[in-house]
């Protein structure tokens, strides 16, 4: 490309719609030397935030002119966006590129790209450069953006080509993306995490905090709305620290009352709240709101003082259980989920039993229980007392097993209720039925045909199946 670079714009995002253009020439030269069109497929792991970007990757393949195909292992281009919050997704990655090279699924000219969290780890790329060379692109975290460059620079040079930045400042907007549903959409508000939990590997992966400013995050809500999307979901790891630090910027409360604001957004979830940062003004916005969701996900961690603080997690155990019942107190009728590690290093049975105590009092709707995984320069990796995974067995279904008998119980007490359901798909179960969720997050499958998809309608739940309920429409 060397001559041309005076044309190639230095701005962004101008110069990625140059790189789409110029990608879109090479597919068309390729698809009328191989007479039919290149494919791709993008395959997820991880959370929201993953599930966000990969929407923006799409939009991006899809601005090329490449067609969406199902199957993965048929795809010209596949594209992995990896997580590498616990070592079980490391593996899946691995699995997934073992499964592509084997000899029943190779094709010598399918591309291969990984980008996400997995990549900001130097040993991860190493294992890759080294394993698996067959992989043709390398990208991070901070440059999500990038990926219509990157496939015309491994287009000129054929080799694997890395691009991977330690972190950014920079937030590129107004790039292409292809919604997966047309009706609910994520928002990023904030990128990155300031918290540093110990056993956490995001802030090393996705950088320090970073809020977009409110005006952006409204414009973009607004067009959002234009488009007839109903439902949108504000992201970030710690969305209760939006705005801190910068001056003049709004507070996360004060961004969710604007986003009430804007015509045609009817719900309006979150993820994720730190419990440290969760202020009153935030509880009195959601109790006398129409449009937020009756649904907060609160991360517990561990119910034990000792591990909460080894864990520097910034709360006690008893602040977190005074927020949660004055949450209930103020919002009755609102749904708690969390998440909690069992295995932390130093855990004992004994701190096992403060988290099934704050399990009792809280009681939650709904919990991810996981096992502590080691992720390598994090401060817990190093900490003594790392415990067996014979102990962890036990301990992880003794939680498990509280998780499903509260949870159960909670949703149970919704039964002859008739509520609002977002109908988001067609059931997998029963193609007569369609399947969509009340404003607390729980799912309904009740009888109706797909032109209810994208509506919210009026619904009775009548049968409680433990984390479902089978309704009727009213
Ligand atoms: N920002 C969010 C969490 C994002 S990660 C928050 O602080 O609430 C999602 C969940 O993965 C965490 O809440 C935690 O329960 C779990 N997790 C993170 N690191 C982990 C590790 N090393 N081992 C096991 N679980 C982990
Ligand atoms: Fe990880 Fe803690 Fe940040 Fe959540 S708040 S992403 S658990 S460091
Ligand atoms: Fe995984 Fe990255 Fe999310 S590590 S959980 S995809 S922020």
């Amino acid at each position: 490309m060397k001559g041309k670079e005076e044309i190639i714009p230095e701005k962004e995002p101008q110069r990625q719609y140059y790189f789409i253009e110029m990608a879109r020439k090479l597919r068309e030269e390729k698809e009328r030397e191989i007479k039919r069109p290149l494919t791709f497929h993008v395959t997820t792991f991880g959370c929201q935030m993953n599930a966000r970007d990969s929407e923006k990757l799409e939009g991006i393949l899809k601005a090329i002119g490449y067609t969406y195909e199902e199957k993965e292992e048929e795809a010209d281009l596949v594209l992995f966006n990896t997580c590498t919050i616990r070592d079980n997704a490391d593996q899946k990655v691995y699995g997934r590129l073992g499964y592509l090279h084997g000899k029943n699924h190779y094709r010598k000219d399918r591309i291969i790209a990984l980008c996400g969290c997995m990549m900001q780890e130097v040993t991860a790329v190493e294992k890759i450069k080294k394993s698996y060379s067959f992989v043709n692109i390398i990208f991070g975290t901070h440059n999500v953006y990038k990926l219509a460059e990157l496939l015309c620079i491994q287009a000129a040079q054929g080799n694997m080509v890395i691009d991977i930045l330690d972190g950014t400042d920079l937030i590129v907007e107004d790039i292409p993306n292809s919604r997966k549903y047309p009706f609910k959409s994520g928002i990023n508000i904030m990128y990155g995490c300031n918290n540093f939990c110990t056993y956490c590997i995001v802030p090393y992966v996705r950088g320090r905090e970073r809020s977009r400013p409110s005006k952006d995050i409204i414009r973009e809500i607004e067009r959002l709305a234009e488009d007839g999307v109903r439902e949108i979901m504000l992201l970030g790891q710690n969305v209760n620290s939006y705005g801190k630090g910068i001056k003049d910027e709004l507070s996360f409360s004060k961004l969710l009352k604007e986003a009430e604001r804007v015509e045609g957004i009817e719900r309006i979830r979150f993820m994720t709240s730190h419990p440290k940062d969760l202020s009153d003004e935030l509880i009195e916005v959601m109790r006398d709101s129409d449009k937020i969701c009756r649904h907060i996900h609160l991360p517990l961690q561990s119910g034990s003082d000792k591990i909460l603080k080894r864990m520097n997690r910034s709360y006690t155990r008893q602040q977190y259980i005074d927020l949660a019942l004055k949450i209930r107190r103020e919002i009755p009728d609102i749904a708690i989920t969390t998440d909690i590690i069992v295995g932390f290093p130093g855990e004992t049975k004994e701190d096992v039993d403060d988290t099934l105590d704050v399990m009792e009092k809280v009681r939650y709707d709904g919990a991810f229980t996981f096992i502590y995984s080691k992720r390598s320069n994090t401060p817990a990796a190093t900490m003594p007392d790392q415990v067996t995974k014979e102990q962890n067995r036990v301990q992880f279904d003794r939680v498990l097993k509280k998780v499903q008998e509260i949870s159960k119980e909670m949703a149970q007490k919704r039964t002859g209720n008739i509520e609002k359901v977002l109908v988001e798909e067609i059931s997998d179960h029963d193609a007569g039925f369609v399947s969509g969720r009340l404003s607390s997050n729980l799912v309904v499958h009740f009888e109706g045909s797909e032109s209810l998809i994208g509506q919210i309608v009026d619904v009775r739940l009548d049968e409680c199946r433990n984390f479902y309920y089978i309704g009727k429409r009213v």
